[in-house]
C-alpha cells in the first residue's frame, strides 16, 4: 500500500485497510515513541501549519509528531499572507498553493466557525488547496470533517474496550458495540466536523450508531447517507432521536458535544451570538451521572476542549470511564502515522 502524497480530508475516503494501516503504525509509534526507526522519517522536512482558527491539541500534537519524527512544523495564519479574499485583493489560492508546494513536504488547514460565511466553504477552500498542491493536505479540522480527531477517537476507544492504553491494538473489539453521539447544550457555538467525523468513522469500525439531537439541530444528509451505508454495510444499526435519555440506554460510548444548527449561517454571516441563546435553553441536554447509568458501562469521550456544566458534567468528564486525555494523546499518535505514510516517502 503506497499512501505517499495522500490527501485527508475525511476519514470516509480512506479505505478501511488504509485506517488499518494508520492505526497499526500509530500503535507501534505510541508503544515506542522514539525508536530510532521512526525519528528520522521526515528530516529536513518541513509541515506548514495553516490554522485561521484556534487551538491547542491540534497545533501542538502536530508540532511535536513533526519533531517527533524528525521535521519541522511551521505556523501559518491568514494575517501573516496577503491572500485574496471576497473583500480584498490578494494572491489566489493557485498561487499560495503552489508556491507553498514547491518549500513543504506536506499542508495542513483548519478553517471553520466563524471565519466562514456558509456551511462547505471551509471544505472548498481545503479541496482547492489539494487540486493545486501535489504534497498531501490534511483537515486539521473544518466546517465538515476532522479527519485527525476521528482516528484518535476510534484509537482511544478500542484501547478502552481492548486491552488498554498504549497495549496491542485490536480494532475488531469494537464490532457491535454502541456509540451514541448526542448534542449538548453550550456556549461555544461549535462547528459539525468532530461529531460527523465520528459518526462516519464509529459506523465504519463495525458500530451501532445512535445520534440524538433536539429538534431543529439535524447534522449534513450526506453525513447520515454515508453513515447509514457503513452501517449496513457492517450489519449494524443507525438510529436517531430527539429524546434526551433514549439514546443512552445500552451505549458503551457516549459522545456528548455541542454543534450549531443549520441556521447558524445567513447572507454570509455566523450568527453566533443567536446560536449561543438559543442552545444555553435547552438544559436537559447535558450529559451526567443519572444518564450514564442507563448505558452499559460507557466510557465518556470528547474531542476537547469541553464545556464543562453544559456538555458534561465534571463527575462524568473526569470520572473513572472518561477516556478524554487518552484521545487527546492519540492525536499525536495518529498524526505522526499519517505523517510518515503520507510525506517521508520511506514506508
Ligand atoms: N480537538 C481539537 O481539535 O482541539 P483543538 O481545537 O484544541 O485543536
Amino acid at each position: 500500500m503506497d499512501l505517499f502524497g495522500k490527501d485527508l480530508i475525511t476519514t470516509q475516503e480512506w479505505t478501511k485497510e488504509e485506517l488499518d494501516a494508520v492505526l497499526d503504525l500509530a500503535a507501534k509509534m505510541k508503544r515506542d515513541r522514539f525508536n530510532p526507526r521512526f525519528t528520522s522519517l521526515l528530516q529536513n522536512k518541513t509541515f506548514f501549519m495553516f490554522f485561521y482558527n484556534p487551538s491547542v491539541r491540534t497545533r501542538q500534537s502536530f508540532e511535536c509528531a513533526a519533531t517527533e519524527l524528525g521535521g519541522h512544523a511551521q505556523f501559518l495564519e491568514p494575517k501573516a499572507m496577503r491572500l485574496k479574499t471576497a473583500t480584498s485583493a490578494g494572491e489566489t489560492v493557485e498561487d499560495a498553493a503552489k508556491v507553498m508546494d514547491r518549500y513543504a513536504a506536506g499542508l495542513g488547514i483548519r478553517i471553520l466557525e466563524d471565519k466562514i460565511g456558509a456551511y462547505g466553504e471551509g471544505d472548498d477552500l481545503i479541496r482547492e488547496y489539494a487540486y493545486w498542491a501535489r504534497m498531501p493536505v490534511f483537515s486539521m479540522a473544518h466546517d465538515k470533517y476532522h479527519p485527525f480527531q476521528g482516528l484518535a477517537d476510534i484509537m482511544g476507544w478500542a484501547e478502552w474496550y481492548g486491552k488498554g492504553p498504549g497495549q496491542t491494538l485490536d480494532m475488531s473489539v469494537l464490532k457491535g458495540k454502541k456509540l451514541l453521539v448526542t448534542w449538548g447544550h453550550g456556549a461555544l457555538a461549535r462547528s459539525w466536523c468532530s461529531v460527523q467525523e465520528a459518526l462516519l468513522i464509529g459506523s465504519r469500525y463495525g458500530m451501532h450508531v445512535t445520534l440524538a439531537h433536539p429538534e431543529g439541530y439535524p447534522l449534513d444528509p450526506q453525513v447520515i447517507e454515508w453513515t447509514r451505508a457503513n452501517c449496513q454495510a457492517n450489519g449494524t444499526t443507525f438510529e436517531e432521536t430527539t429524546d434526551v435519555r433514549e439514546g443512552y440506554v445500552g451505549a458503551h460510548v457516549v459522545y456528548s458535544r455541542h454543534w450549531m444548527s443549520p441556521d447558524a449561517y445567513k447572507d454570509g454571516e455566523f450568527l453566533k451570538q443567536q446560536e449561543i441563546e438559543r442552545a444555553l435553553k435547552l438544559t436537559e441536554w447535558i450529559c451526567d451521572a443519572e444518564k450514564m447509568r442507563l448505558t452499559d458501562n460507557a466510557i465518556f469521550t470528547h474531542p476537547m476542549p469541553i464545556d464543562r456544566g453544559h456538555e458534561v458534567t465534571d463527575e462524568v468528564a473526569s470520572g473513572p470511564r472518561s477516556c478524554i486525555y487518552d484521545v487527546a494523546e492519540n492525536r499525536l499518535h495518529v498524526q505522526k502515522a499519517v505523517m510518515a505514510l503520507t510525506m517521508s516517502g520511506l514506508l
